[in-house]
């Protein structure tokens, strides 16, 4: 074997092996919002959002995962749908982590493309709200008094209606978010799967959208970002971090599973904490 195959085959499997570590090893990304519709009442308001699961283990009983979620201390979790894999539903995994996670905060959830796929969706709906999570399916809700600034829409995933209707999912969006009640003088957070209709959610002036689906574009490049999503395609804008439209700030989370293709690439799994404060 010649010199340079023995130092072609080294670098192969170095690479390969960063790209299996970097796969299991979750990144925490930290944002800070500040809004004048925040009050100093709840400066430093902690929300952890958690995107695009697809049945992926961290750890025994998922401890590495629902350890960095307890770390951070969330007043509140917001699931952005994908929690299941249509692949490979495993419906207990799913199920245990959401268990986890209620024990540390209230938890919010919105379904992905996913759940519209597989026929155990309206099992696991059930499931959930039996286990105390707040299921949020075309529906506004306040956390609780204390936070009474504060208001939380989600959307149904666009692929549900999608299925049963040729109206495309944008004109379903649009439908959806006009069915939710309007609260102008609240800070209103909306969760949904979908960051591709960033301007539609902008143009509800909706103050945060927490979003997934384009699960950082997969394949990360240096300086450029992710080089294919979905409902995006090749080399999309909206694979992860904080875009800005109008008075809208959107925190798209690159997620924390694989799904059709198994790999990320400088793309590691990701949990988020978003901080709130008053705008000084
Ligand atoms: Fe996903």
């Amino acid at each position: 074997m010649g010199k340079k195959t023995v130092i072609g085959s080294a670098l192969m499997i170095g690479l390969g092996m960063w790209v299996l570590r970097e796969n299991k090893h979750l990144k925490v990304t930290h944002h800070e919002i500040r809004n004048k519709k925040i009050p100093s009442s709840i400066s430093g308001y902690t929300i952890v959002h958690v995107s695009d699961y697809h049945n992926t283990l961290f750890g025994e009983n998922n401890k590495v995962l629902v350890d960095k979620i307890k770390e951070n201390k969330p007043d509140l979790i917001a699931v952005t749908g994908d929690l299941i894999d249509s692949r490979t539903t495993d419906l207990d995994v799913a199920l245990l982590l959401m268990k986890e996670m209620r024990k540390i905060a209230p938890v919010y959830y919105v379904s992905g493309n996913h759940e519209s796929r597989v026929p155990e969706y309206e099992v696991l709906e059930n499931r959930l709200r039996e286990i105390g999570i707040e299921v949020l399916n075309n529906r506004m809700t306040i956390p609780d008094k204390e936070v009474g600034p504060i208001c939380i829409y989600g959307v149904q995933d666009p692929s549900f209606d999608r299925r049963k209707s040729e109206e495309s999912e944008r004109t379903i969006m649009e439908k959806q978010l006009n069915s939710l009640p309007q609260y102008d003088h609240k800070y209103a957070i909306l969760l949904s799967h979908r960051p591709e209709l960033l301007d539609l959610y902008a143009e509800y002036s909706f103050d945060l959208v927490l979003s997934g689906h384009a699960h950082g574009g997969q394949v990360r490049l240096p300086l450029f970002g992710g080089i294919l999503a979905p409902n995006q395609g090749f080399f999309p804008m909206l694979t992860s971090g904080m875009h800005k439209m109008n008075n809208t700030a959107m925190i798209v989370s690159r997620g924390i599973g694989n799904s059709a293709f198994p790999l990320r690439v400088n793309n590691p799994p990701e949990l988020i904490v978003i901080k709130l404060f008053p705008e000084q």
